[in-house]
Order: C-alpha cells, then structure tokens, then sequence
C-alpha cells in the first residue's frame, strides 16, 4: 500500500477542473445544459472510477480519478465547436483531451510514466476494444476508466429519457431518430453476445442495445454488481419495445451478467 501522505493532492487539478468548465459558460439554455451535463458525468466518473479502484494501492486510486477527471476535457470544445457528441460527425472527442492535456502542464505533478498512463487511458477511453500490448499499469488505468465511463452514461441516458423533452440536453441521444423497431442485425449482435459498433446504429432503439453490449465490454466484478445494484439491465430494458425478440435478447444479457457475478468463466 501507498502511504496517503506520499499522495499527490488533487486539489489544484480539481480546482483547475472547475475553472476550466466554468470558462465554458454560455447563456445558450441548451448549450449551458450539455455543458452541465458533461461536468457532472465528470464528477460521476471520478466517484465510480475510485469505488472500482478502491482496495488496491492508494496511487491507482489517485490516477484512476486523474484519468477520469481528464478523460472528457474534449466534449466541451466539441460540443461548443460543433453541438454534438457524435465524434463521426465532428472529431474524436478522447484525442482532443489528451491533446489538451498535452499542452499543459496539467499532469507536471505526475512522474513520466504515470503521465504516459494517464494520457493513453484518456486518449483510448473511447476505443472499441482495448488494445493489446498495452503496459500493465495503463492497461488497468484504462479498463477502470472504461468501466466508470459506461456506468455513468448509462445514468445520463436513463435520465434523458425520464425528463420532459424540453430539458433534455440535447446531445445525450447522439441525435438518433425514435424510430418504433430495433434493427434485426443489432437484435442478432447482442443476442450472441457481441459489442455493437456505433456506426451500424440506425435509430434510438439500436442505440440503447449498443448500451445493452456495452455490459460484455465490463472489465470489473465491482463494475458487474454495481450494474446489477442499479438496475441498469432493467432500465434500459423498460425504455425499449416490449417485442418478444427484444425481451429474449434483454434476458441474454442478464444471463451474460450473473454468470459473470457468480464467477463463472465466459
Ligand atoms: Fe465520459
């Protein structure tokens, strides 16, 4: 274990943090609440990605909340620049953060290394897969971030679904259209138990069976319980058409997800 005083306090990056999304600031009501929404999804992030790390040594916690705090810098210029989260339809929001990381000192305070393993887990959080080869301590540092990303996004869709439509923010459905069906490929791809590509989505409906496969990307057993514990299957399920396929694939991947919890190899 890390002795907590041989810690580096984040205090001066949080506080830079705050400064940075308040420079943001914009009296466009729904440019303000995107802006809002990222910085809380921020906040959510750093939580969840310590609540994951937690139990191990006291300097994995530390970056896996550097990392979190960092992984999302880009969506505020993005959605700024271009009014949406979509990065096929304006830049790769994960690139943009590192960059931004990049010219600053931000990450000074940080021996190279962890600085490397910062920067590579923000620049991939966004990645389909995680790739191979990567050095043990970045690879960790990133699958915490992946799990803490998902968890939270799962929260900020269910939101956008339960609030009136004239306080959503806008760019939490990627601007897919509500059409009434799931596509049949997407049906098939989750049913077998395989991660959706976001370029194959056609409508809203696909997208939430994207956020269904993102359980079979999780990397954490405390990441499986804390979906369980929140309901995310069972939320996520009520939002979508109760068609008798839909509801075998969402039994799927409940399946996939408590024998994952009982330990079961997959
Ligand atoms: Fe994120």
């Amino acid at each position: 274990m890390t002795d907590a005083a041989s810690l580096p306090d984040l205090a001066p990056l949080r506080a830079w943090f705050a400064s940075y999304c308040e420079s943001f600031r914009s009296p466009d009501a729904d440019l303000q609440r995107n802006f809002d929404l990222k910085e809380l999804h921020t906040r959510n992030v750093c939580a969840a990605a310590l609540l994951i790390a937690q139990g191990g040594d006291g300097r994995r916690q530390m970056l896996a909340e550097v990392a979190a705090l960092c992984h999302d810098l880009g969506r505020f210029p993005q959605f700024r620049d271009f009014r949406t989260f979509k990065d096929s339809e304006s830049l790769n929001h994960a690139h943009l953060s590192a960059q931004i990381l990049q010219q600053s000192d931000l990450l000074d305070f940080l021996p190279k290394h962890e600085r490397d393993s910062v920067l590579f887990a923000v620049r991939l959080h966004n990645a389909f897969e995680v790739p191979a080869g990567l050095a043990p301590q970045t690879e960790e540092l990133l699958r915490v971030l992946r799990d803490a990303d998902k968890l939270d996004i799962w929260r900020i869709f269910m939101e956008y679904f339960h609030a009136p439509a004239g306080e959503r923010a806008s760019g939490a459905g990627l601007g897919f259209p509500d059409l009434p069906a799931c596509s049949p490929d997407v049906l098939a791809a989750v049913g077998a138990q395989k991660m959706v590509q976001l370029s194959t989505m056609k409508s809203l409906n696909d997208f939430k069976l994207l956020q269904l496969s993102w359980v079979y990307d999780i990397n954490f057993p405390g990441t499986l319980r804390l979906i369980r514990e929140r309901g995310v299957l069972e939320q996520l399920a009520a939002t979508l058409p109760r068609e008798e396929e839909v509801l075998e694939v969402v039994a799927r991947v409940r399946e996939y997800l408590e024998r994952r919890l009982d330990g079961c190899p997959m």
